[in-house]
């Protein structure tokens, strides 16, 4: 299996995650309706079976239920698993203590005494200052409790100095998670990406397949019943559809070239570029099997490059 060290000091993980926003969550994903409990165990047992064992939540995902599962699920396996969780500041917990509260509830929730790797969240700076949060984070990796630090949703100036109140402590900053895929491009242009690779900083890239976009399935013809921001996402209009034909045609050329889906074109696609690690979301055992297939193989640089022009 492929593996990733995130950062230059943090854990190892497997070189693609599995995204649990929509384990428990009825807000956003209609959990409980669509897909239930019994499909994320699924997802869950067929991403450990393809040895895919990298897990990111956070606990505002089902207000806890995500981090809920996952610990259930990791109590039936003999796998050893990755997990990576995230801090929010909100409500009314703007304080150092707050923070080592909340890794303790997540670490209940979660059952286990470490976890991989713990994230901010947002830099909520107004809230608390990257100073504060960066220096209780490095005494919880001196205790144990978390092998590695991230932050996400940091622009360039943010990691950047997230990296240095850590390496004054020590420690590296092992990831910036960030929305980037074939159709959410900001980090290239706004520096985030190339800061990043200068400080060694690992990008998750969430929302890797456009929530869905990019496994080709909507179509213009076929587009209906979207829930969530899907809803209001123009990309998923009929017409926002049909201005990324050519973009789907291309992904369904080198999906024939290599017998892959569009979803793991576009996985492989991030992954190609190194030190990025895409945690798509799974619902269910077949979504999951499938995105592990965007590991074991590579796309040329020419096909990155082209991917990268179609896309724009
Ligand atoms: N840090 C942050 O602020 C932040 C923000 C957003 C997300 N995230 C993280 O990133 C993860 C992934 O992002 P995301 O869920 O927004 O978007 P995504 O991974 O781009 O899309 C996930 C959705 O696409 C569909 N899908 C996934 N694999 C598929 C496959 N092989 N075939 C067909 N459909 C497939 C499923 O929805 P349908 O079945 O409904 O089509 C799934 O829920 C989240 O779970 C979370 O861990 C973090």
């Amino acid at each position: 299996m492929q593996t990733i060290k995130l950062g230059a000091d943090g854990a190892t993980v497997t070189a693609l995650g599995v995204g649990t926003w929509a384990w428990g969550d009825t807000l956003f994903w209609a959990y409980g309706k669509d897909f239930g409990a019994d499909d994320v165990a699924e997802a869950f047992q067929a991403s450990v079976d393809a040895g895919v064992t990298f897990f990111d939540t956070a606990e505002v995902y089902g207000f806890g239920e995500s981090e809920r599962l996952i610990g259930k699920f990791c109590k039936k396996t003999s796998q050893p698993i990755q997990i990576a969780t995230k801090y929010f500041p909100l409500p009314w917990r703007w304080n150092r203590s707050a923070i080592a509260e909340a890794l303790t509830a997540s670490l209940e929730r979660l059952q286990t005494s470490q976890i991989s790797l713990y994230q901010i969240h947002w830099p909520l700076e107004f809230l608390l200052k990257t100073k504060d949060f960066m220096e209780v984070l490095a005494a919880e990796v001196k205790t144990g409790r978390i092998q590695s630090v991230g932050v996400s949703n940091y622009s360039a100036e943010q990691m950047t100095q997230a990296h240095q109140y850590l390496q004054a402590k020590g420690i590296a900053l092992a990831v910036n998670q960030v929305p980037y895929s074939l159709l959410t491009r900001q980090i290239e242009d706004n520096g985030t990406l190339q800061k990043a690779k200068q400080l060694g900083v690992t990008i998750l890239a969430y929302s890797p397949l456009a929530q869905g976009l990019l496994t080709g399935k909507y179509t213009a013809e076929n587009v209906k019943d979207l829930k969530g921001a899907r809803r209001i996402d123009p990309r998923f209009s009929p017409q926002g559809l049909q201005k990324l034909a050519p973009l789907f045609a291309e992904l369904q050329n080198l999906s024939e070239k290599y017998d892959k889906t569009p979803a793991q074109i576009s996985l492989n696609w991030l992954i190609s570029q190194g030190n990025i690690v895409p945690i798509p979301g799974a619902k269910n055992a077949s979504q999951a099997k499938q995105n592990a297939g965007a590991l074991g193989w590579e796309l040329t640089p020419d096909e990155i490059e082209l991917l990268r022009q179609k896309s724009k």
